[in-house]
Parts: C-alpha cells; sequence; structure tokens
C-alpha cells in the first residue's frame, strides 16, 4: 500500500511526480505530497484526500514548486488519522523523507529523540525516522542513514533527500518494496515499475538493507555498512498501455475481460506434450508423491483461489489438503513439517501477513512454492520455488484476473498431484488439462452476457444485505462471489455452505432479501435447490447460477444467470464470470469508487 516516486534529473519535477503518484492510486492512499530541492531550500506541498482534490488543488493555492529533484508519497495511514499534517513527504527543513511501511520501535525512538531536544509535529511512526537520521547527519548522508537503520525496526521503504544535496536522492528499504529506475540525464525511485514506465523500462530491485545514492547521471549502491555493491540492471517487459485503462471505464472491468487471456499466459507455459508440467520450478514428481500434506495459504481472494484447490486435489488425488488464512495460519503453531508442501498465493507477492507465513514454513523447513503475480516481489524472491501467473498487472483493488489465474494454477497443480500419486491415469490427466486449456474461450462466451449481468445487478441495488449460497466447489465460489460484492458495492453480503442455513443464519432471511444460489454441481445441485425452496418460501428474491442444461422448477428462481457447459469440476472457472461482473454493474450502478474501494488497499504490506 502506499505510493513512493523520486526524480532527478534537469526538467521541472513537481508535474512529473504527480503524475507518477497518479499512476499509483491504485495501491490505496489517503492522502498524498511532494517535496522537492527549490532554490537552495525543501519545499513541500501535502495534502488529505485523492491526489485531484488535495494535492493538485493545494499546488493551484500554493504555487508549484520549482526544481529538478524531488519525492512523492501516496500515504495510507497506520499511524495517525489521514490529515494534511501527517501527509508525507514529513521533513524538517534540512532532511524529507516518504516512508512506506510500519517503524515499530517508533515509541522507544521518540522517547530517545525528545530525550535529545527534538520536538514532534505529526502523530506519524515516520517523524522519527527523520528526527533519527537528522540526530545522525552532520555531512554525510550514507553515514546517517546506515547509522538510523540500525536502530529502527519493522518495514520501511525511505526516499530520502537532503537540503546540502540539491541534485540527490537517496533510498534505502526493508520489507516494503522499492525500485530504482534509471533513464537517460535521470534517474528515479519508485514503488513499482508501473509509475515510472512512461520514462523508462529500466530498473533495479533494491533489497533489504541496501542504499541507493542517485543522481541525474549516476546510481551508487551500497550495503547496510555503506560498502558500495554491483546490482543486476532489470528491463520492465510490461507495457505502459497494459497498466492503463485501455478504453475501459474502469480498471476492474478492463482486467475481468483480459481474463482470457491472462489464463492462457498462466496455462500455455506450463503444458509440455499435453500434460501439466513444473520443471521451471523444480516441483518434480518424485517430490509431489512424497510430501505428507499440502498447504495452501493466502488471503481474501487468494485464500478463495485455494479453496477451489482443496476441493480439486482432494477430488482427484483423495490426499488431504489444508487451507487456511495467512493471518490465521502465521500465529496458529500450525502443523506443518518439513514433510509438507506449503503453497503461498499472492498477487502482489507483498502482503504482510502471507509473508509472515512464507517465512514460517521456511523456518519449519517444508517445500516453499510462491504463486505469485508480480515479479521479484518478495514472497516470490524469499519461496523455495516460484511460479508467476503472468496475469500482467492489477491495477484495481478488487481481484478479478488474478484470482483466475491462481484459480486456473491450482487446476494444473492438482492434475499434476494426481498423477504423480498414481490416483488418475495419464490419459486422464490429458483428458483433464485438454479441458482446462478450453476455458478462455468459455470465459469469452460468457463475457458476451453483459445485459443480463445489469439486469440482475439493477434488482440488487436496493438490498441491505444478501446472501450467496452454494455446496462444494459452489460454497467455495459463493466465498468470492460475495467478497466482489461487498468490496465494491459496500452492500453487505454473506457467503454460506447452502446446508448451513437451517443451523441459524436462515432467520435472516426476510421479504425482498437477494440470495445467489450457485448450483454448477450435478452431485449437489438438487440439494442446493432444496435451500433454493427454503429461502424462496420466506419471501427471497432468488438469482440461481447454473448450467445452461440445468433443469429444475423454474418458479423458484426470479432471475437465472446460465453458464455453458463443461465438466463439474472446472465450473469455478467459468462461473466467477457472472459474479465479478454482476458485482461490478452493482457497484457502478450505485455510484461507487470501483477501482478505489473506500478503506482498502491493493498491496496490504503491514499487518
Ligand atoms: C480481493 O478483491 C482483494 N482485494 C483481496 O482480498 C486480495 O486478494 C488480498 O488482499 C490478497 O492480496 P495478494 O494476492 O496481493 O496477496
Ligand atoms: N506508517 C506511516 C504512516 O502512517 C506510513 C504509512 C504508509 O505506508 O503509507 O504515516
Amino acid at each position: 500500500m502506499c505510493g513512493i516516486v523520486g526524480f532527478t534529473g534537469s526538467e521541472q519535477c513537481s508535474e512529473f511526480l504527480v503524475q507518477a503518484l497518479k499512476r499509483l492510486e491504485y495501491r490505496g492512499y489517503d492522502s498524498a505530497g511532494i517535496a522537492v530541492q527549490s532554490g537552495g531550500k525543501i519545499k513541500t506541498v501535502k495534502a488529505k484526500g485523492k491526489i485531484a482534490e488535495g494535492l493538485q488543488e493545494k499546488l493551484k493555492e500554493e504555487g508549484v514548486p520549482g526544481g529538478s529533484c524531488g519525492i512523492g508519497h501516496t500515504r495510507w495511514a497506520t499511524h495517525g488519522e489521514p490529515s494534511d499534517v501527517n501527509s508525507h513527504p514529513i521533513g524538517n527543513g534540512r532532511i524529507s523523507i516518504v516512508h512506506n511501511g510500519i517503524i515499530e520501535n517508533y515509541r522507544e525512538i521518540k522517547k530517545f529523540l525528545i530525550g535529545h531536544g527534538y520536538g514532534f509535529e505529526s502523530e506519524t511512526d515516520t517523524e522519527t525516522v527523520v528526527k533519527l537520521l537528522d540526530y545522525y547527519y552532520s555531512s554525510d548522508p550514507v553515514d546517517a542513514i546506515s547509522k538510523a537503520i540500525r536502530d529502527i525496526e519493522g518495514a520501511y521503504a525511505l526516499g530520502i533527500i537532503f537540503r546540502d544535496f540539491p541534485d540527490k536522492i537517496f533510498a534505502v528499504r526493508k520489507e516494503s518494496p522499492l525500485i530504482v529506475g534509471q533513464g537517460k540525464g535521470e534517474n528515479f525511485i519508485a514503488s513499482d515499475v508501473t509509475a515510472i514506465l512512461d520514462r523508462t523500462r529500466e530498473y533495479y530491485i533494491l533489497e533489504h538493507e541496501e542504499i541507493a545514492e542517485i543522481s541525474p547521471n549516476k546510481i551508487i549502491f551500497r550495503d547496510s555498512h555503506g560498502f558500495p555493491i554491483t546490482k543486476q540492471l532489470k528491463i520492465a517487459d510490461w507495457d505502459i498501455s497494459t497498466a492503463e485503462k485501455g478504453g475501459y471505464e474502469h480498471f476492474m472491468l478492463k482486467e475481468i475481460h483480459e481474463q482470457p487471456a491472462a489464463v492462457r499466459n498462466t496455462l500455455s507455459p506450463r503444458v509440455k506434450n499435453g500434460l501439466p508440467s513444473f520443471e521451471e520450478c523444480g516441483l518434480t514428481d518424485e517430490k509431489l508423491k512424497g510430501y505428507k500434506h499440502i498447504f495452501i495459504i493466502g488471503c481474501g481472494s487468494a485464500m478463495h483461489a485455494g479453496m477451489v484447490g482443496k476441493y480439486v486435489i482432494e477430488e482427484l488425488s483423495r490426499s488431504p489438503v489444508i487451507v487456511d488464512i495467512a493471518s490465521e495460519f502465521r500465529y496458529r503453531n500450525p502443523l506443518l513439517s518439513k514433510d509438507d508442501l506449503c503453497v503461498i498465493i499472492s498477487q502482489s507477492g507483498e502482503t504482510a501477513d502471507t509473508k509472515a507465513a512464507l517465512t514460517l514454513a521456511n523456518e519449519i523447513g517444508a517445500d516453499t512454492l510462491a504463486l505469485v503475480n508480480v515479479v521479484g516481489s518478495s514472497i516470490a524472491r524469499e519461496a523455495k520455488m516460484v511460479m508467476y501467473t503472468n496475469a500482467g498487472p492489477e491495477i484495481s483493488v478488487c481481484s478479478t484476473k488474478a484470482y483466475a489465474v491462481q484459480t486456473a494454477f491450482m487446476y494444473l497443480l492438482a492434475f499434476r498431484v494426481a498423477l504423480a500419486r498414481g490416483a488418475i491415469t495419464e490419459e486422464k490427466c490429458r483428458e483433464l488439462t485438454g479441458e482446462l486449456m478450453c476455458i478462455p474461450q468459455l470465459i469469452e462466451k460468457c463475457l458476451c452476457d453483459k445485459e443480463q449481468y445489469q439486469f440482475v445487478a439493477s434488482k440488487l441495488i436496493n438490498a441491505q444485505s444478501l446472501m450467496y449460497i452454494g455446496r462444494g466447489l459452489d460454497y467455495a465460489l459463493s466465498m468470492e462471489g460475495s467478497l466482489k460484492l461487498k468490496e465494491i458495492s459496500y452492500i453487505h453480503s454473506e457467503s454460506y455452505a447452502a446446508g448451513e442455513l437451517k443451523h441459524g443464519t436462515i432467520s435472516l432471511i426476510e421479504e425482498g432479501m437477494p440470495v445467489i444460489a450457485v448450483a454448477t454441481q450435478s452431485r449437489l445441485a438438487d440439494k442446493t435447490v432444496s435451500n433454493v425452496k427454503e429461502v424462496k418460501s420466506r419471501g427471497a428474491v432468488v438469482v440461481v447460477i447454473c448450467k445452461e442444461n440445468f433443469e429444475f422448477d423454474n418458479t423458484i428462481a426470479d432471475y437465472k444467470l446460465t453458464l455453458p457447459p463443461i465438466s463439474d469440476l472446472l465450473m469455478p472457472m467459468v462461473a466467477i464470470v457472472p459474479m465479478q461482473l454482476t458485482a461490478y454493474y452493482t457497484a457502478v450502478l450505485l455510484g461507487r469508487d470501483v477501482d478505489m474501494p473506500r478503506n482498502l488497499a491493493k498491496s496490504v504490506t503491514v499487518e
């Protein structure tokens, strides 16, 4: 969460900083600001709220700082409410910083600094870093940074400017992500490469506690003690247009439509001779056969993809799979052993709880496989094995194509585990893989039913609350459908195992309450229909999501969303599309901030 940018070059940089921050808006934030080296002074403009209403308005009032070296920030408050004074950059005249993360021991540092005569204006943990740098600084910024990071505990990505060094940016990080971009006569820092793609594709990933000293024509990297190091230059292959809306009204809609391509990109490189293959990361059949248990860990939608994985792996290979929410797993003292495989799922690769779960699994000695979208992210680098989901940047806070590719990968994994363990024949595995490869076309088909989804959305907008029900794989899917809707429309919704309703929750059903029943699993659909009858007779308005050819008493469904035929096992891959689009159109009709729903961040890098 939060965005950091920085520029040093020969042109006026304020406008670039603001535009680069806008490209990081998708990360979620509550305030924004810039600080620029301007005629021997550091000039700062910052404001609570969105960039367009807060920072840009203030720039009009106070004037745009002139100067060609500066830093910018979008803040997602952790310490102190969102306010102008708590916004970053935070400085004291001679040093100014932007910070992403949390300084865990800020109280002790603050006490120490107050003891040395320092005063504090903001409520942030970040201000302690500014003052600590000031305490250590006499004339050598790297020396001050190197000393300060020895004292601070927690997560940080820091962009720092010193008044005495008017064309330099200094950067350091631990846990929170930060890259250094290399241009021609101009260099950059950014939380991720999408912020600077219009200027350069060349960048370096800053590793834990490495310090960068960035001038317009030179970048020097040092280790935490200040000794120079060399680093490998990376070239971003993401196109700027893939990081923009490409004609769609929202990133979410664009990303929903990118799902066929994204799923193809995930599957194709991993299918060899018609069978799933994980050679690229060394996940051999021998390993897959040997693991005692498979754990799948993630947060939110990533965990929901894991739920689908559990059902499919257990169904095909008859071996137990444990799915856990990362924030629970990490404190559970989990029953994981070195004989197990722990699959860590994360789009961003930076989610704090998921990362902590991975660290724990590595400590226990389990084999760890990260399934990640963002190349070079922390989780990708820390896991023993990594597979990238190749979905391209997902900008909307609401995960859609990331969920689709994670789920697609779960199928590949399930097929290969079952084959490796002799639970299915090679022929069966080939058949299942072939069917999975057809999924992108079926998703395309579902995407054409826009009017149906808009119509159902128009029936949901007045609901106070609604319920998603399903059994088996349909239940796993309901969890994701319900999350999509509540996350972006702010309508309360719950997902419930259909058979559990009568054990308490059915008392919530009242006249006019929408219930979305997912009934794609032939073996269970009749049972779900019975549950639908129970809610219908208590006044619910029912939307049934089912296969085109599913025959049932039509009078129980007020609305029906149908899906192209495919085997039951693969249904979640297509059935999610009506749920995503219904949630999307509901949020649009309600005028919500679809891509940046309130209180949420794309990448949750703090606990
Ligand atoms: C989904 O729409 C959410 N925004 C959220 O649940 C997300 O999937 C979760 O925060 C995990 O993120 P990650 O995949 O980047 O780890
Ligand atoms: N902890 C800092 C603050 O609350 C930084 C938060 C962020 O990552 O944006 O100001």
